[in-house]
């Protein structure tokens, strides 16, 4: 049986990226997103959607129950669902401050502790690999600041879980990238997005291939040492 990954939002940019890149490595994808016409067009070998809200912890703890029904395990996690909701400071809605949090923080909360549980007992070193941003860190650029907020508090579950389990063999790690071609770059106007691809060093947006790489490094063994680190990549853009 291959290992088993389970990759959220995989029917986004980064995330059919993502996981291309698994199914490249052997890995048996099953792929969580609220958008279920597209998880059936993504119908390929190796591959299987079950549609997930990932704002719902109990649509969450369903898809894990499909998943130890169907695999009996799970050998890694991609948290890569998320979206960035543009209201400025002062002015964000309360039903969209607790919707960007619920996406890009909770649900990737609830799906470390359904996919802990389904580690326990398989073979090497297994792995979360969680999807943040340069937003978290990177004050210049655009991002308002629940967004921000949401990629920080995923970046200390990170660090949390990566400390509670190491002993354990369970890798977690972060990637925080910056301007990468994907639907996402609508949320902002034209302008907006060619000053901050004007940003990158290379001139040029990151592909979302490129950034699964890194996700198929980590989880690949030469990630096996590596635990509790925020994975930077934006071309060298915020270097001081
Ligand atoms: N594109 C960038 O420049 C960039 C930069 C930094 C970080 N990121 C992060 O990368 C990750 C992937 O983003 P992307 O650029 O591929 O965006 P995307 O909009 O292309 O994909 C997001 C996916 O999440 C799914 N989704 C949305 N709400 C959902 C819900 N409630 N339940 C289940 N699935 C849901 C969507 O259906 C979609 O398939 C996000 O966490 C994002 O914050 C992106």
């Amino acid at each position: 049986m291959d290992k088993v990954a389970v990759v959220t939002g995989a029917a986004g940019g980064m995330g059919r990226a993502i996981v291309s890149q698994l199914l490249t490595d052997g890995y048996h994808v099953v792929g969580l997103d609220v958008d279920a016409a597209s998880l059936k067009g993504m119908a390929t070998d190796g591959f299987d959607g079950i549609v997930t809200d990932l704002m719902d912890a109990a649509s969450i703890n369903d898809a894990f129950s499909e998943i130890q029904a169907r695999y009996q395990g799970v050998d890694a996690l991609v948290n890569n669902a998320g979206t960035c909701f543009m209201s400025e400071f002062p002015d964000i809605p309360a039903a969209e401050f607790e919707k960007q949090m619920a996406l890009n923080f909770s649900g990737a909360f609830h799906c470390c502790q359904a996919a802990i549980k389904l580690m326990k007992g398989r073979d090497g070193v297994r792995k979360i690999v969680n999807i943040s941003s340069n937003g978290a860190y990177n004050f210049d650029a655009f991002d308002p600041p629940h967004y921000r907020a949401s990629k920080a508090a995923l970046d200390t579950l990170t660090k949390d879980l990566a400390r509670r389990y190491a002993t354990e063999k369970i890798a977690v790690n972060s990637i925080a990238p910056a301007m990468t071609e994907t639907p996402l770059f609508d949320v902002v106007s034209k302008e907006v997005l060619a000053k901050a691809i004007s940003q990158m060093p290379h001139g040029r947006a990151m592909q979302p291939a490129e950034i699964a790489a890194w996700v198929g490094f980590l989880i690949s063994p030469a990630g096996d040492v590596s635990s509790g680190n925020v994975i930077i990549l934006n071309q060298g853009r915020d270097v001081r």
